[in-house]
């Protein structure tokens, strides 16, 4: 079988990545290695979920007092473990963990950097055999390098994100980075058990013909975004549409296809929970961030979803995410 030359993996991506900084030190390509060697241990058991005892609940519950799922708790240590045995890492924050864990060891101390994520999303599809993810948020340190990372590492805005991606466990396994240069995909080559550059410099549609939202909320939403679904629905050929509805529960498989084909994602407030249900750190950030650089937009309804400065760990916020010119009709209605 000839080798075909013409495909990065992602460990050469970075490292040619690396090569047009001579000055860098290389953590981040580190960093992003161990996050895909955790994400094709997780992949494998994603796929052998309905063979094994892994499927199912654990029986606890998280902080956000949702049942834990058992790949919830083997992804959250997946990842977690290669991060602190790794060199680049001081220290991370999980939705599945109440607080930070700070590594404390005289190589993590030394780290620069520190990753928030969300180890399995849409975890409540794992029974069902529908796309799940992973998400990862990567800040540089505020803290004095050498000393452990403190909490504030981790609250800071969106906006001083230095990498942040996802994986998404589907029909084939993806992982897509951006970094401020630019989003890549990458898909899993199971042969050679390397995520292999596929989706170069992606660039998010300014429309789409998809809208992404859970309908059944849509009394309880706020009175723009009503009237935006509405708009939806509304479209004709004459003024680009008709829209599609594509909505399955899993934020990363969401997200990702909107990213991809253009289209908007949104979870808003409800009257009886007006933050919405996604978290603002490990949701909402690292996709903010990945589609701002893609093109695209991301906001909380009054406010760029980057600009929101944080004050707990596990905040949640709504979140309009998606192509340009969609968010600009979106936000139109909500001026009206
Ligand atoms: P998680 O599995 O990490 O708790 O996240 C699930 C999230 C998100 O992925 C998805 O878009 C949303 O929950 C679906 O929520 P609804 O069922 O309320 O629409
Ligand atoms: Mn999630
Ligand atoms: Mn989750």
């Amino acid at each position: 079988m000839t080798v075909n030359r013409n495909v990065l993996t992602l460990d050469e991506f970075t490292l040619q990545q690396l090569r047009a900084f001579p000055r860098a030190t290389g953590e981040l390509s580190a960093l992003l290695r161990d996050i895909g060697l955790a994400a094709k241990r997780v992949n494998v058991e994603v796929n052998k979920a309905g063979l094994v005892d892994i499927l199912g609940d654990a029986g606890s519950i998280n902080v956000q007092g949702e049942d834990v799922k058992k790949l919830d708790i083997f992804a959250n240590n997946q990842f977690m473990g290669v991060l602190q045995h790794g060199i680049s890492c001081a220290g991370i924050a999980s939705e599945e963990l109440d607080d930070v864990v700070i590594f404390n060891d005289p190589v993590s101390n030394n780290s620069k950097y520190v990753v928030l994520f969300d180890p399995l999303d849409g975890s409540g599809n794992i029974d069902v055999n529908v796309s799940i993810g992973t998400i990862f948020s990567v800040y540089r340190r505020v803290s004095e390098i050498g000393k452990p990372a403190t909490e504030a590492d981790f609250l800071q805005p969106g906006i001083k994100q230095i990498a942040a991606g996802y994986v998404v466990y589907g029909s084939s396994t993806m992982l897509v980075y951006a970094t401020r240069r630019g989003v890549n995909g990458f898909t899993l080559d199971q042969s050679i058990g390397e995520f292999c550059l596929s989706h170069p410099d992606i660039k998010v549609p300014d429309f789409g013909l998809i809208y992404s939202v859970n309908h059944g909320h849509f009394f309880r939403y706020p009175l723009g975004v009503r009237k935006y679904i509405t708009l939806c629905q509304e479209k004709t050929k004459a003024n680009g549409g008709p829209y599609t509805q594509r909505y399955i529960g899993s934020m990363v498989a969401d997200v990702h296809r909107n990213l991809i084909k253009g289209g908007i994602f949104m979870y808003p407030g409800t009257t009886d929970k007006p933050k919405g249900k996604l978290r603002l750190l490990y949701e909402c950030n690292p996709f903010a961030f990945i589609v701002e650089v893609a093109g695209g937009r991301a906001t909380n309804g009054t406010q760029r979803i980057l600009e929101v400065v944080p004050t707990q760990l596990h905040e949640r916020s709504p979140l309009f995410i998606g192509s340009g010119g969609m968010m600009s009709e979106l936000e139109a209605c909500f001026q009206e």
